[in-house]
């Protein structure tokens, strides 16, 4: 997760209103949402492929032969019995490529990608049984989008809504609860049709298809994209209801103690922390009766877009800032993006517009995620998500990493006497939003959490 602002962006998107205006005639032909991360010499051939944020664009660090685009589980089939039977590697993108790793790179210079791409259809979605089948390259927000109009609710997804489900899915994301199966989202998966590698006696190419009853399915649905191609998934939803969310700052000092039984408090708890403030806000958020009228709404500011001259002016501020070793500075900016922040309510409205209060209440579907960059329709040389690697933008080490509900007391004492000895070293964590801590439940999946624990989510320059 990721925050850019910065006090003089009024300034220069008044002064950009113009020129806007004007981009967003002409480039109802180039627009230009996030690049696609595969690149290649010629037609499908000779390929690289890197993250969102560009962070591996180095050819000699990942390249592929070619890239394949099938639309249906017929061309998956038949794309992976053909690689499969010349021996060579295969790998699956997304039109996203958000996971930071370089999992994404087939190993060696003659790979395969695979990209899902153009699997982007939602297959089936059923009020009565609540579930709902897409393609493994729909996106989350397409789910939560299709879902809500069929009066139907994911209950616990990323806040980012720019993923696929085979993405997120490889990866075990999740958003925050301590509540039934707890967030992440394949807990939540009740069928899975997987296209792996075969012998010749199944024509080199195999589909498996996995139920909640095959115990298979909790070597599937978090696998990294090593066991072979995700081509459909079957979730199982809920119906739509509303929530009620209200965020409160309060000092640290018992932090320690409070984080632990906050997640049994509200179903979708969160924390995030400002240790060089010595301040948390807490996330209070639970499903209330849809009868209340409001019609709240998520837009989070750090996933919304920026100008791109906003976007290297702060970046040049932070590179300063780094190469003088100026804490203080890191500090004075890292206050001023947190009052921001708190006093536009992260980006939350009461009614799409604007913020009058605390609680935000509102359906489901408009609060648990967003990501509304994805949508900017001018040049990325004037407007674009704040990580565009193809503007001078943000850049970021993200560290995550959950420790076990019983271990996060004391993690966060350490964390507190580490800030005691030298105050102001966490600044430039809070330049980005501070620690994000979430709840994330021990999970069946093989690779998924062995216990219930706390997720803490760190973005340094
Ligand atoms: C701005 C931002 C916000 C984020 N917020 C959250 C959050 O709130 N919570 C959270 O948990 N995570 C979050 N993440 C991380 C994100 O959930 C993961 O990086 C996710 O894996 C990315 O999904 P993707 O669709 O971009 O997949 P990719 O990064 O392209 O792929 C991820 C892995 O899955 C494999 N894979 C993809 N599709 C398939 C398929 N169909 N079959 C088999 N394997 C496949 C790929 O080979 C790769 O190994 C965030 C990331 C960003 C950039
Ligand atoms: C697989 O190989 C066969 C035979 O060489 C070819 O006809 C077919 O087009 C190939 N399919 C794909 C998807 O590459
Ligand atoms: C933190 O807040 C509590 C009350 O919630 C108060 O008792 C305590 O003194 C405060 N600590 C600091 C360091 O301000
Ligand atoms: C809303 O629904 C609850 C029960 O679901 C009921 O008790 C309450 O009276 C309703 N309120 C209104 C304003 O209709």
């Amino acid at each position: 997760m990721a925050i850019m602002l910065h006090s003089k962006e009024g300034m220069f998107r008044q002064g950009f209103f113009g020129l806007k205006c004007m981009f967003i005639l002409i480039c109802l032909v180039d627009c230009s949402p996030p690049e696609d991360p595969i690149k290649c010499s010629s037609k499908n051939a000779d390929c690289t492929i890197t993250n969102s944020y560009g962070a591996f664009p180095d050819r000699s660090i990942c390249r592929a032969a070619d890239v394949a685009y099938p639309t249906t589980e017929e061309d998956l089939i038949s794309i992976v019995a053909n690689a499969t039977m010349t021996k060579r590697k295969m790998k699956v993108a997304t039109r996203f490529s958000h996971s930071i790793p370089k999992l994404v790179c087939p190993d060696g210079q003659d790979g395969l990608l695979i990209s899902t791409k153009y699997l982007n259809r939602v297959l089936k979605i059923d009020a009565s049984t609540m579930m709902i089948t897409v393609q493994s390259g729909v996106t989350l927000r397409q789910v939560i989008n299709e879902a809500a109009k069929a009066g139907l609710a994911l209950p616990y997804t990323p806040y980012w809504w720019g993923l696929t489900v085979g993405g997120l899915l490889g990866t075990g994301a999740h958003g925050s609860s301590l509540w039934g199966k707890g967030s992440s989202v394949h807990e939540y998966v009740v069928g899975l049709r997987m296209v792996s590698p075969g012998g010749p006696q199944d024509g080199y190419a195999k589909v498996r298809v996995l139920d909640s009853s095959h115990i298979d399915l909790n070597a599937a649905k978090v696998s990294l994209g090593v066991l072979g191609v995700v081509s459909q998934i079957t979730l199982r939803l809920q119906p739509l209801f509303k929530r009620s969310v209200t965020f409160l700052m309060k000092n640290d000092s018992d932090l320690a103690d409070e984080a632990v039984s906050f997640g049994n408090q509200h179903e979708f708890a969160d924390v995030t922390w400002y240790p060089s403030q010595r301040k948390a806000v807490y996330r209070m958020d639970d499903r209330i009766s849809s009868n209340v009228s409001a019609n709240g709404q998520n837009d989070f500011m750090g996933f919304r877009w920026q100008t791109s001259l906003t976007l290297a002016l702060v970046r040049a501020a932070e590179e300063n800032q780094e190469s003088t070793g100026n804490a203080e500075g890191k500090c004075i900016d890292s206050k001023l993006t947190t009052s921001t922040l708190t006093a536009n309510a992260y980006g939350y409205t009461n009614n799409g517009v604007a913020f009058t209060g605390y609680p935000i209440i509102g359906y489901h579907n408009r609060l648990q995620a967003s990501g509304s960059c994805l949508d900017t329709v001018e040049d990325a040389r004037i407007t674009a998500c704040p990580w565009d690697p193809r503007v001078k933008s943000q850049f970021f080490h993200q560290t995550t990493f959950s420790i076990g509900l019983s271990k996060a007391k004391s993690f966060i004492k350490d964390v507190q006497k580490l800030v005691e000895s030298e105050p102001k070293a966490m600044c430039g964590v809070e330049l980005n939003n501070g620690i994000l801590m979430r709840y994330v439940k021990g999970s069946g999946a093989y690779l998924g959490k062995e216990e219930d624990a706390l997720d803490f989510d760190i973005n340094i320059l």
